[in-house]
């Protein structure tokens, strides 16, 4: 079978297609004929030495697949064989096969090419942490998400179009006609404009409920001092740090530049304001199967219920996953790109 290989920390050129003998799925395993596989932001900071969750090199990326089950290991159900599937992989999903455990696997709904499932494990089980599990955002609320031309932006916004609180984004100029297609109530430019003013001029300086921020750094300040009472910010990456496609010392400025920004929060503001802060990382919840499971199956039911629309701007063959890191990094992408065998 054919997988893309991420050689060593670097540009574009450490990128690319091998062949390597088809695996065999352990006990508890299930093996996966991979029709379509979620590109992540995470997978181009991993390319630039950036993402420490990532395997070490040179591995193979890829959190999330769509696709049929071609065998299964001892001890799992044979009624799994032939079946659609969408399923979490512990990287290895972006390849023609890949084995992943029976509590990862989850029936794909008929209404979705194969795709849209590949779009929905990380972008929307991360939307449903910071909106549901832990933003508990409400009817009566608002909710800053940033990013929302991204893939978590565009889920995190099914959601809390579907919870019906109001919606501020913050985007590209050119991603707002689309945003508010989707039903985003106000979209702020935050490439050409201070977002936080523009916010709290919309908001008749009350600010907002929930902010979901995967900026990091020194917009963690920012959204803290933006919250109301009784809001919380929730962090979840640090898209800021990573400017550019190379890796080497630059990268590394770039981190500790978006370290140094970051905020500390001390115990009697957020109890003098009635604020919370949290964070979220889907890569650190494999233990947690139980809960993800429930998550994932209350998203599942969004998709059959209609309010779970999963967008894919584009997809590349694995032979030009060059091309697909490039489109994100160039901030073409307007929500999911998926890479195909
Ligand atoms: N903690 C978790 O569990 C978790 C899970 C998933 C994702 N994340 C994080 O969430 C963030 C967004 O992920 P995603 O999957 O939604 O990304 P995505 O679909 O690839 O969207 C990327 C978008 O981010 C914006 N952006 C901001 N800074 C950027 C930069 N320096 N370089 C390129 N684009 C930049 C761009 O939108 P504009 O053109 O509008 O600026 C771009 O289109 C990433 O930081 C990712 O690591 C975290």
């Amino acid at each position: 079978m054919r997988q893309i290989v991420n050689t060593t920390n670097g540009s574009y050129e450490v990128l690319y297609v091998q062949k390597v003998p088809d695996p065999e799925p352990k006990p508890g395993e299930l093996l996966i004929n991979v029709k379509a596989s979620g590109l992540n932001f995470a997978d181009i900071l991993a390319r630039k030495g950036q993402y420490p969750d990532g395997p070490s090199k040179p591995c193979v990326m890829g959190y999330e697949v769509a696709g049929t089950v071609e065998d299964v290991g001892e001890k799992v159900d044979s009624v799994w064989m032939g079946k659609e599937v969408i399923c979490l992989c512990r990287f290895g999903g972006q390849a023609e096969q890949v084995c992943v455990s029976e509590q990862q696997v989850f029936e794909k709904p008929e209404s979705v090419s194969w795709e849209q499932a590949a779009t929905i494990p990380v972008n929307y089980l991360t939307a449903w942490m910071l909106l549901v599990v832990m933003g508990a955002l409400k009817s009566y609320e608002s909710v800053l998400i940033q990013n929302a031309g991204g893939g978590v932006g565009l889920a995190a916004l099914d959601i809390a179009r579907h919870i019906g609180a109001t919606t501020y984004g913050t985007a590209s100029k050119r991603k707002h006609s689309f945003l508010l297609e989707r039903g985003l109530n106000h979209p702020i430019d935050y490439r050409n404009n201070n977002w936080y003013k523009v916010l709290m001029k919309l908001t008749e300086r009350r600010g907002v409920d929930l902010i979901i921020d995967p900026l990091g750094g020194k917009e963690w300040k920012r959204g803290y001092k933006a919250l109301r009472p009784g809001g919380r910010l929730g962090m979840f990456g640090i898209s800021s740090a990573s400017e550019g496609p190379e890796s080497g010392w630059q990268s590394y400025w770039n981190m500790a530049k978006t370290a140094a920004q970051m905020p500390f929060f001390h115990p009697l503001s957020l109890l003098n304001k009635n604020h919370g802060v949290f964070g979220v990382n889907l890569g650190h919840l494999w233990d947690e199967q139980e809960k993800v499971t429930i998550w994932m199956k209350a998203l599942l039911e969004g998709v059959q219920d209609g309010w779970i629309n999963p967008h894919v701007d584009r997809t590349f063959a694995f032979d030009e996953v060059a091309e697909a890191h490039r489109y994100i990094e160039e901030r073409r992408n307007i929500g999911k790109v998926i890479l195909v065998p």
